[in-house]
């Protein structure tokens, strides 16, 4: 993709990684993603983050359809993780910035990244601080684990223009820049598989951070996230509403029954938990965790109210693909969720109370006994999944 001009002087020079697939430990991003980073011309040049390493040529050229890359007075380091700073070395050597911005965490990070920064133009900025850059002003505003200790917000007043780093990012390789050019329901798709696999353990900060964003009174009517579309007018109210949403967590009328199986007796007991909830009006999602990565899991997860998991005992354990989609789960610390659990055995049947304790640790709350089957299950063990599903839904229904 060529350079965009977002604003006046306010140029797009990232780039598209139409096949990204794997993303920050996401076991699949299948929609692509971008590394957005941006150009403002004033009486300094300023370049805003960069883009992964394997992309360092396709930003050079966008820059240098707008500027020679000497000329680059500024670089503003929103964020040192490697899909926005992977490159920054290099840039450094062939542009010889002035000066390159970035926060406290952010020098802590940059050193412990490149190793080699001591001659590098670095000036420290924390929140409140800012620069002039001729006609406009950069205002820093430091937003700690967000989704790392490093990542900042940069504010341009004079063109009402936030630049956020990786919150309100989405994972989405698109010809367009802006969110009022795609479909919305899908984007809003994308903003929450966003959230669910990247930013939903620090939500707490999300609503911090919503809430000092509210109390500065920023004037703001375009809003530029480093990953995917950019919110534009009214569209920027519509993301902030989103992450509050996102954030807040609050129990919603779906549920999603994931499980692994071995000889299909699992498989069967979770359509048979997927029929009590529907029997209580949930929206239910049935996924095998064989024909489902765990990002997508993990999305579903995140928006379901109710989360059931099935598995087969296996070694005295649970079967290993499940195990790792409850470890990821776990790390993302989802919120406020109904739990059950379900398993066929063959001898030793431990599967039912490693999945219990599996959500336990998660703090769900678990209003019936798991349900375990020996081997191949008959109508009473349908019955008694049904019924397992069936208190799910109503214990969700009574939080809604
Ligand atoms: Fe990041
Ligand atoms: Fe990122």
């Amino acid at each position: 993709m060529r350079p965009v001009e977002i604003k006046p002087d306010v140029h797009w020079v990232g780039a598209v990684d139409w096949n990204c697939r794997n993303f920050h430990g996401y076991s699949r991003s299948p929609w692509g993603t971008t590394y957005n980073a941006f150009l403002v011309k004033d009486e300094k040049t300023v370049l805003f983050d960069t883009v992964k390493h394997d992309f360092l040529e396709h930003m050079l050229c966008n820059i240098a359809q707008l500027t020679e890359l000497d000329k680059i007075d500024y670089i503003v380091a929103n964020h040192m993780e490697p899909d926005h700073a992977g490159c920054l070395g290099e840039l450094i050597k062939l542009a010889k910035p002035e000066k390159v911005f970035c926060s406290p965490m952010g020098k802590k990070a940059m050193d412990s990244y490149f190793h080699d920064t001591q001659d590098w133009p670095v000036e420290v900025v924390a929140s409140g601080d800012s620069v002039s850059i001729g006609k406009r002003t950069v205002q820093f505003i430091e937003t700690r684990m967000l989704h790392w200790p490093d990542n900042m917000f940069s504010y341009i007043p004079e063109d009402k223009l936030a630049i956020t780093s990786d919150a309100f990012g989405q994972n989405w390789a698109t010809s367009e820049r802006f969110a009022d050019e795609v479909d919305r329901s899908f984007l809003r798709r994308r903003l929450a598989e966003y959230y669910a696999n990247i930013v939903l353990p620090y939500s707490p900060v999300v609503l911090k951070t919503l809430d000092a964003l509210a109390g500065m009174n920023l004037d703001v009517d375009m809003l530029s996230p480093d990953h995917g579309l950019i919110y534009r007018g009214d569209d920027v109210a519509w993301v902030l509403d989103q992450y509050r949403e996102f954030a807040e967590q609050k129990p919603k009328n779906r549920a999603v029954v994931f499980y692994d199986t071995m000889w299909h007796s699992t498989e069967k007991m979770a359509l048979a938990v997927a029929d009590g909830l529907i029997d209580q009006g949930v929206s239910v999602k049935v996924m095998s965790v064989k024909a489902n990565y765990h990002s997508d899991v993990m999305t579903e997860v995140f928006d379901a109210g109710a989360v059931a998991v099935g598995s087969p005992t296996h070694n005295n354990g649970i079967l290993p693909e499940l195990a790792e989609t409850l470890t990821y789960i776990k790390g993302l610390r989802p919120q406020n969720k109904i739990g059950g659990v379900f398993g066929s055995f063959g001898w030793s049947g431990e599967c039912v109370n490693i999945l219990t304790q599996w959500l336990e640790d998660m703090k769900f709350e678990i209003p019936e006994k798991g349900i375990k089957w020996k081997n191949a299950p008959t109508h009473e063990t349908f019955q008694q999944c049904f019924d397992l599903g069936k208190a799910m839904g109503q214990a969700l229904k009574a939080k809604l």
